[in-house]
């Protein structure tokens, strides 16, 4: 890694005057994951596949830069994990960090090293950040009144804690934070607080924590991020009301049996808040990468050089942790740098659904690479990513990405540069001879096009980049069709001659552009294009491909998704979440109506029917137009549950029909009756069907 920053500088002076002025070096990290689960798309979309884009287009350049991440194994979500699973929490961190660490290497996620939080090397640099701390006096040590579980024998931190939230009304806020609202609390601040062992309302039981006074920092704080630059204004304006709000004390210890020991004489049963040793996570990590490189001195390149440019990569929950709590522990102990840039991520939806594990509304990446490869939803997701507000994945899209993008503009445009050049130019690069003022133009593009995306990347707009680099193929399609080759080749070869060449240029181009975001394809497309070697974004020029040297006409690039494949994916996510709405502990269904006297019902008439057509009403998403056979006739009726059943799915369903309201325009439409649904504590709408026959009366 080192050495390949060290060979762009000395080899490739002059073709970087195109971009900024280099940083010395960057240290890129993101998030750690918890080790209490697999991988999923919000994950890869937060915190990940932004690094990664922005550490691939980096080192193109000739940058040095090392991207370190890693698992976080403590904390009581870990804790909580082997609870259920009547296991020990090193049980569950070895499984997922082993099961992480390979999901990470599949998806191309180049991380020069990943570590982990329950290393003797981080417990050592933990422990030794504390005590540095500490014997500056920094911290309070307070006793106080916390909640107790007499049953299980310990103290509640954290998620073992829930109650209602203060801020939204949740009332499945944790301890630590609600994660409705995204407000971060403390125990003591939850309405009807209970135990999540035991479901009871804790006691409360004098116990002794150390606090940073974060106050104490309020004003350097907030000094430190005005000097900051290019930040996101949704990063930088949470940071703003954290400071308004004023900052107080925060325990950095907590009683728990799982965690880095608190090291100091009378404290034991104590750790480390896995807050305060987490983010230490990504200076441990580089001491063992540095160890590993066999310059052991090396991570302090990284860590103490006033030069390196520091950029944490994160979802937005996080953003407190890495923009004032640990740059508050940094400035403390004095010898470490804060990050230049924190560029968080807002969140990602799935189907227009907030994820949801516990509810299994979320794509494991694990199970993604089951039916596809890894550069489809890295494009699809870079594409799509929730850069400055939520973004929602569907597969529906996903497969319109793949098909309509990847295959359609970049992959037809390499397929047919390719073949063409194998067939009609035995597969040498054709020279290019007196160019046109269309050739010219095409070949301009390449580098303004490089430059652009050069620019986005470095500001950290990465859908745009991936927009922009799209582009490029789409211009190059265009100019492929404009130029009518298939003619030329015919009557004027050297004109025929002259597309290809510029053609295989933006190729070329393109191989080392999208590189960033489709590493896999991109190795091939080059294999296929005669480059070898190291690859640099400054190729990326009208002569990067040379005249007269062979080319394969490989296997085209991407292929197209069909309807079944992704079908079957939409059917799993609900299938999983039914299931997981069947099991829902305690629903909340609403309370009983008041009664009515028996004529009131009486007075309905329901029969059983059968949907005969379904199809959805322009304009609407929730709304069906479905044509029901109740057995005396057939009914038009507007039916509001597009958001849950598809036509194509209910034609055939059986159904109960509420046959004499009156008539209803919906949407301009009459309706003229209504199907009964049932609706379940998750607000899916369910079919009450009957085998009796269309026309039955159900009474
Ligand atoms: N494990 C945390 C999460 O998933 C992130 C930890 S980031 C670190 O939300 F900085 F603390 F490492
Ligand atoms: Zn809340």
């Amino acid at each position: 890694m080192l050495w390949f920053g060290l060979i762009a500088v000395v080899f490739l002076p002059v073709k970087f005057v195109f971009c900024k002025i280099m940083s010395k070096r960057i240290l890129v990290t993101s998030a750690l994951p918890y080790a209490n689960g697999p991988i999923h798309l919000g994950h890869l979309a937060g915190a990940y596949l932004p690094a990664d884009l922005y550490v691939r287009y980096k080192r193109l350049t000739g940058q040095e830069v090392l991207f370190i991440c890693g698992s976080d194994e403590h904390g009581v979500p870990i804790t909580i994990a082997a609870d259920k699973e009547g296991v020990s929490p090193q049980v569950i961190v070895d499984r997922y960090h082993t099961m992480n660490k390979k999901v990470f290497e599949e998806f191309g996620i180049s991380f020069d090293y990943f570590g982990r939080t329950s290393s003797a090397i981080h417990r050592e640099v933990s422990q030794e950040i504390f005590l540095n701390l500490h014997k500056k006096g920094i911290f309070r040590q307070k006793r106080d009144q916390q909640f107790f579980d007499a049953g299980a024998n310990m103290f509640l931190a954290d998620r073992y804690i829930k109650g209602t939230c203060p801020v939204c009304g949740y009332a499945e806020a944790y301890g630590d934070q609600c994660e409705k609202c995204g407000t971060s609390l403390s125990p003591s601040e939850l309405i009807n607080p209970v135990s999540t062992l035991s479901g009871e309302p804790p006691e409360l039981r004098e116990t002794e924590h150390w606090y940073i006074p974060l106050g104490d920092f309020q004003d350097k704080i907030s000094a430190w991020l005005d000097t900051r630059t290019g930040w996101k204004p949704n990063v930088m304006g949470q940071c703003k009301s954290w400071l308004n709000a004023g900052l107080g004390d925060r325990a950095v210890t907590r009683d728990l049996s799982w965690g880095v020991p608190v090291p100091l004489e009378d404290a034991a049963g104590k750790v480390l808040y896995v807050w305060f040793d987490a983010p230490i996570g990504y200076i441990s990590a580089t001491k063992e990468w540095a160890a590993q490189t066999g310059n052991p001195e090396d991570w302090k390149l990284y860590w103490m050089d006033e030069e390196t440019d520091l950029i944490h990569f994160i979802g937005k929950d996080n953003i407190v942790f890495h923009c004032i709590m640990f740059p508050a522990t940094l400035m403390a102990h004095g010898d470490y740098v804060l990050p230049v840039n924190v560029p968080a991520n807002e969140f990602l939806n799935l189907e227009g659904r907030k994820l949801s594990t516990s509810r299994g509304w979320a794509v494991w990446l694990h199970e993604y690479l089951q039916d596809f490869q890894s550069d489809h939803l890295r494009y699809a997701l870079g594409a799509t990513m929730p850069e400055t507000k939520d973004s929602d994945f569907s597969w529906k899209d996903f497969q319109a990405r793949v098909n309509n993008e990847l295959a359609d503009i970049f992959g037809n445009f390499i397929f047919r540069t390719l073949s063409f050049t194998t067939n009609y130019f035995d597969g040498h690069i054709p020279g290019l001879v007196n160019p046109s003022a269309e050739d010219q133009a095409m070949l301009d593009e390449i580098a303004q096009t490089r430059d652009q995306v050069a620019g986005l990347y470095d500001t950290f707009h990465f859908r745009e980049a991936l927009a922009q680099t799209m582009n490029l193929a789409r211009s190059g399609n265009r100019y492929f069709t404009s130029m009518e080759p298939w003619h030329s080749r015919k009557s004027n070869m050297e004109k025929c001659g002259n597309t290809l060449h510029v053609c295989l240029q933006v190729a070329g181009a393109l191989s080392v552009l999208f590189e960033p975001v489709l590493p896999s394809a991109c190795k091939k497309l080059r294999s296929d294009l005669g480059i070898n070697g190291l690859v640099f974004w400054s190729m990326a020029e009208a002569d990067l491909m040379k005249s007269g040297s062979s080319i394969n006409a490989g296997e085209i690039l991407f292929r197209k998704l069909d309807d079944e494949l992704i079908d079957k994916q939409i059917k799993k996510l609900l299938m999983t979440d039914q299931a997981a709405a069947a099991q829902t502990e305690t629903p909340a269904y609403p309370a009983l109506a008041p009664s009515i006297d028996f004529s009131s019902f009486a007075g309905l008439d329901i029969r059983a029917g059968r949907i005969l057509k379904a199809a959805p009403v322009k304009g609407s998403k929730k709304l069906l137009d479905l044509k029901v056979d109740i057995g005396v006739e057939i009914r038009r009726i507007i039916s509001g549950i597009a958001g849950y059943h598809k036509a194509e799915d209910v034609v055939g369903q059986k159904v109960c029909v509420v046959a004499n309201l009156m008539p209803k325009k919906i949407m301009g439409i009459e309706s003229n009756g209504m199907i009964l649904m049932a609706e379940s504590a998750d607000k899916v709408l369910h079919f009450v069907s009957t085998d009796a026959e269309p026309g039955s009366t159900v009474t």
